[in-house]
């Protein structure tokens, strides 16, 4: 069973009358085109008028002819059943109004494609057991279906891979992530591969590993500060010299 979807459209007349604190009277017309068949065949056009919230009277599309539900609705309903020109405009607005508008919706809707942000990222283990990973994630693509892979020097990698299912944003949007067991070779070319409607081509992004951090060599650092340390002591005393050298008047 599918969801009915809906088209609403409000025309809204206030009528206010003003007595020390605002009071009024509330009118309105309600349109709304309901189908749930994708091919749009069971589309059904409802336009109701309303009076302080309370329908007095409806046309519906299915039915053909307009209903009244109080005195008032049902004394215009009657004359406007009478009206073959006005019940013509009404039976045309299924296709006229409703498959038209819900036609332009679903083309913007269903064939809209939003392309994936990739990013790959390490994650290093809590412990030493774990190996590390390497995380492919693409957030906030449309529609859901989506395929990524890893690729090592270009060969598809099934082992060591686990992947999240697609993961609702909240927001109409998916994201997904999967993990690859990562021990670091040197040469080997790590990539992952994204597949998404809206992507012409399978799209790879490659693992650039992070330069290697500069090891400070302790040996060397220690070599280097009581180097400059003796130096300091070596300017101190030539300045302390030279005071005295000066203060005595030799
Ligand atoms: C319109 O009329 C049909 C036939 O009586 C009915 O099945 C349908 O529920 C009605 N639609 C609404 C929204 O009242
Ligand atoms: C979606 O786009 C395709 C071509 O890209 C087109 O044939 C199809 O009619 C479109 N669908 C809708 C609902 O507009």
């Amino acid at each position: 069973m599918s969801v009915l979807k809906l088209l609403n459209f409000h025309h809204i007349l206030m009528l206010s009358v003003f007595t020390g604190a605002a009071n009024g009277y509330y009118y309105y017309r309600w349109s709304q085109c309901i189908y749930s068949s994708p091919d749009l065949s069971d589309m059904e056009f409802i336009e109701g008028s309303y009076f302080n919230k309370y329908p007095f009277v409806k046309y519906n599309s299915t039915v053909g002819i307009f209903v009244g539900f109080t005195e008032f609705g049902v004394k215009n309903a009657e004359m406007w059943n009478k009206d073959p020109s006005l019940l013509q405009q009404y039976r045309a607005q299924v296709d006229r109004y409703c498959k038209h508008n819900a036609e332009l919706m679903e083309a913007d809707i269903y064939n809209k494609t939003v392309q994936p942000k990739v990013k790959l990222s390490l994650v290093m283990p809590g412990d030493s057991k774990h190996p590390a990973l390497l995380m492919c994630s693409a957030y906030d693509f449309y529609p859901q279906p989506i395929k990524v892979s890893w690729l090592k020097d270009g060969a598809v990698v099934t082992s060591e891979v686990t992947s999240t299912e697609e993961l609702l944003n909240g927001d109409w949007y998916y994201q997904i992530h999967s993990e690859l067991e990562y021990t670091p070779r040197s040469g080997e070319k790590i990539s992952c591969m994204v597949e998404h409607a809206s992507f012409t081509k399978p799209m790879i992004f490659d693992w650039n590993p992070p330069a290697p951090e500069f090891e400070w060599d302790i040996q060397l650092l220690f070599t280097i500060e009581s180097a400059a340390l003796l130096l300091g002591i070596i300017i101190a005393a030539a300045g302390f010299i030279y005071y005295k050298i000066k203060s005595t008047g030799l």
